[in-house]
């Protein structure tokens, strides 16, 4: 099952009106058109410009709070470690730290974004394939609350580090279940045939050879299979596998005391049904409950997705004899979500008025000279007229980490929306730093 993907039929895409209702931060005013959490903004765009990301800090706050209820109250000991690739403008990470959040890191720039941050060292778990030495090095003398290890080759990298160092490494094996996630293609992790983790029959004998070495203590297992996962099934089927390996080393007088479940995840960017945090909760419980391990979830687009737009401007209305173009002032550089995995976003006028107006098929696209450069095919929308505003839905997992400059676009702004004000949280970057780290040749 692919993504929900840019559809060539817009005849089942939800209202504007049902998706705006689905988000209750997000509200129509007659006069001042779209509010995020009574913030109108038309009035960050006046201040900021477009493109500009803006967020509601409420709407990550409700959302975390939901998250550790639903882990709650299965009676599970969770610890929540933020993926931080999915957003990690400090204003999110000084949020998430102050929610009392860990992370999950997947470089050295993240662990030091993390640490930057206020997340204390502790609760920081670090994940990915190609861990630097240097990165590891950092890993270890930050003393890290674990490392997910994804390879043998990887392992020996880290005893040999913390034997130079004279430090301990925490580690879990993060091991591949070769369960398919049914989410994209791209963004699925957990089968046999992908780089991910360590291959599930080969994971017992690793995990043996762990414990054995000087230097490394074997906190327990991890596993992640993907990301906009929707339904259970695939989190029961790799959580079971992980609940019956954990039983084997158990068996062999191993010390296992903690499962990593990853994150993954989903939400809904159209209106469909989609698992929820009491969901992943339930399974992880059925899988984990009678074993007496401390777990850990390491969500990203759950929590932070849905809580910002990308609030942008039309550039010009183009009528081909084939089509009506918008485009806007915000492109795949910013958000390239649509282009790379045929992402589909909701896309919203931010005048009330032009969001009663009647719909017709439209193409939405930005200015950068490629055709993937389009944010929606087919979409009904109201006309929209030069310097029009639209709000691209759920822009805050994978957005503004994954921009670019290309066509030597700066970065966009950012706004945050808090306590019913707002405030820019980063400058849109300026065009000479585009080429100020540049020099011409000797
Ligand atoms: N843990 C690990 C080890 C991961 O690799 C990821 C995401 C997460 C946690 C968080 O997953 P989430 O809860 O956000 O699904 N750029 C893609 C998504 C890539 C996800 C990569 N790994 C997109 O825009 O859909």
């Amino acid at each position: 099952m692919a993504l929900p993907s840019v559809r060539i039929d817009p005849a089942d895409d939800p209202s504007i009106q049902e998706l705006v209702a689905l988000r209750p931060w997000l509200k129509y005013d007659a006069l001042d058109g779209l509010l995020m959490d009574g913030v109108p903004l038309n009035g960050i765009a006046d201040g900021a410009g477009t493109p500009t990301w803006v967020t509601s800090a409420a709407t990550i706050r409700a959302r975390y709070d939901a998250l550790a209820g639903a882990l709650n109250e299965a009676g599970l000991n969770a610890g929540i470690h933020y993926a931080v690739k999915a957003n990690d403008a400090r204003a999110t990470l000084d949020l998430v730290a102050r929610l009392g959040a860990g992370a999950d890191v997947v470089s050295g720039g993240e662990l030091r974004k993390a640490l930057h941050a206020g997340i204390p060292a502790a609760k920081i778990v670090y994940s990915g394939v190609g861990k630097s030495e240097a990165e590891l090095r950092l890993a270890l003398e930050h003393d890290i609350g674990q490392i997910n290890v994804e390879s043998a080759e990887e392992l020996a990298m880290i005893a040999g580090l913390a034997a130079s160092l004279g430090r301990t490494a925490r580690i879990a094996l993060r091991v591949n279940p070769d369960v398919d996630a049914e989410t994209n293609d791209k963004i699925s992790t957990g089968r046999a045939t992908d780089k991910f983790g360590i291959a599930y029959d080969e994971a017992a004998a690793l995990y043996r050879h762990a414990a054995s070495l000087p230097h490394i203590q074997t906190l327990g297992l991890a596993t992640h299979i993907g990301s906009q996962i929707t339904t259970l099934a695939p989190f029961r089927a790799a959580f079971a596998r992980l609940s019956d390996l954990i039983v084997v080393l158990r068996g062999e007088g191993l010390r296992v005391s903690t499962m990593d479940c990853g994150g993954g995840l989903g939400i809904p960017y159209r209106n469909e049904p989609v698992s929820s945090p009491t969901g992943l909760a339930a399974a992880i419980k059925g899988a984990f409950h009678n074993l007496d391990v401390r777990v850990a979830v390491e969500p990203g687009r759950w929590l932070v997705g849905p809580a910002s737009v990308l609030l942008a401007s039309v550039v010009l209305v183009k009528q081909t004899p084939h089509m009506r173009f918008i485009v806007l002032d915000a492109a795949m550089n910013d958000l390239v979500r649509p282009a790379m995995y045929e992402a589909w976003h909701g896309i919203v006028p931010v005048s009330a008025a032009a969001a009663m107006a009647p719909a017709s098929p439209t193409t939405i696209v930005g200015p950068v000279c490629e055709s993937s450069d389009t944010f929606a095919r087919n979409r009904d929308l109201p006309p929209l007229a030069p310097n029009a505003r639209v709000a691209i839905l759920d822009a805050g997992a994978y957005g503004r980490v994954m921009s670019s400059t290309y066509n030597a676009r700066p970065l966009a702004a950012e706004a945050w929306v808090d306590g019913g004000r707002w405030s820019i949280t980063r400058e849109r970057q300026p065009i000479e730093a585009l080429w100020a780290g540049e020099r011409l040749p000797a």
